[in-house]
């Protein structure tokens, strides 16, 4: 196993909290403003200066945001202080800009790190058909096979029936036929605007009443679901979505194969993986940011693969002393 250079016992995950808590408060002041690209821009500016006051050398591999040309932090672009240990860097700014910008649920800024050299690299292949469960239904799940038999094998190993299933789905045209077949197999569906990392963590969460995650999402929202189940024990499967040929054949042409499924390992090889998330807008998982003049509360979770510790970090901020510490304004 791909273990954290020098300091393995380091709880980096506590550390990243810092990073999406900063995300959030700037970001969460453009709630309901219809400014998507403000929000992001934000989001972006906040995780890249405290990424930097981080030990670590970190190289951004997911570094969401070329689907829809938003401000992003770069792929290749080196974060941290450039101390060991050397890290590929998974951000998620704002998982769910639009529901930021309009006032809707389930907005998280996100971030996650691994050893060096152990994230899927997707390239610029920006969608991937998804099949994720929370531990319980860990090694049963099979993306190849059709959705009626994955359904049956997590009822199974969940001691449910097929009908008291909950499976969560992006609401795209796109699912159209996924639908159905879910419809046919009698399981209960929840159709999401947007936000399928937060869906994902949900299949892991055991309150949430989500069993499984189906379809067609961003990939690079994949490998940072793949870092946050993993750590959690869960599982998540892919496999590159191309949208039309010439998608299929610029893949090919770079090397992606489009029908090989990709496992928890082949998303992210280490168990040594952390991840962070903190609530924008209310959601289930999480409360969003709330502004009371010179304090700012957020909350969080934090997970570390190696121990599976989850941790919820209520964090109350004084807006005023981290005005004074930092170049950006909260
Ligand atoms: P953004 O916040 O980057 O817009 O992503 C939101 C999201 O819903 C993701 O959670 C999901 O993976 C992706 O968009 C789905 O893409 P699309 O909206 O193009 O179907």
């Amino acid at each position: 196993m791909t273990v954290l250079g020098a300091t393995p016992t380091r709880n980096l995950a506590l550390e990243l909290a810092r990073v999406t808590e900063a995300a959030a408060m700037l970001a969460g002041r453009y709630m309901g403003r219809g400014d998507k690209e403000g929000a992001d821009q934000a989001a972006v500016n906040a995780m890249r200066l405290v990424l930097g006051t981080l030990d670590m050398n970190g190289v951004i591999v997911i570094g969401e945001g070329e689907k829809d040309n938003a401000p992003m932090l770069f792929n290749g672009e080196k974060v941290g202080n450039g101390l060991s240990p050397d890290v590929d860097v998974a951000v998620d700014p704002v998982d769910g800009t639009r529901p930021l910008a309009f006032g809707r649920s389930n907005s998280l800024a996100m971030v996650a790190l691994a050893p060096r050299g152990t994230m899927f690299n997707p390239g610029p292949f920006l969608y991937m058909n998804k099949l994720a469960v929370g531990p319980e239904a860990k090694g049963v799940i099979d993306i190849e096979k059709p959705i009626v038999d994955n359904l049956k094998a997590i009822a199974k190993a969940k001691d449910k029936n097929v009908e008291d299933l909950t499976t969560i789905i992006l609401d795209r045209p796109r699912h159209d036929e996924m639908i159905s077949e879910i419809r046919k197999a009698g399981a209960r569906i929840r159709q999401i605007p947007d936000g399928d990392v937060a869906a994902a963590l949900m299949t892991s969460w055991p309150d949430s009443g989500v069993d499984v995650l189906l379809g067609i999402g961003g990939t690079p929202e994949g490998v940072i679901a793949a870092c946050a189940l993993r750590a959690m024990g869960s599982e998540i499967q892919g496999k590159l979505h191309a949208r039309d040929e010439s998608e299929l054949r610029r893949g090919r042409e770079a090397g992606y194969d489009f029908d090989r499924v990709l496992t928890m390992d082949d998303l992210v090889s280490s168990e040594d993986v952390f991840f962070a998330t903190t609530g924008i807008t209310d959601g289930e998982l999480l409360k969003g940011v709330r502004y009371y003049g010179d304090r700012i509360i957020t909350e969080s979770l934090v997970v570390r693969g190696l121990t599976g510790t989850i941790r919820r970090i209520n964090a109350i901020h004084s807006k005023e002393k981290l005005d004074n510490l930092s170049s950006i304004r909260y």
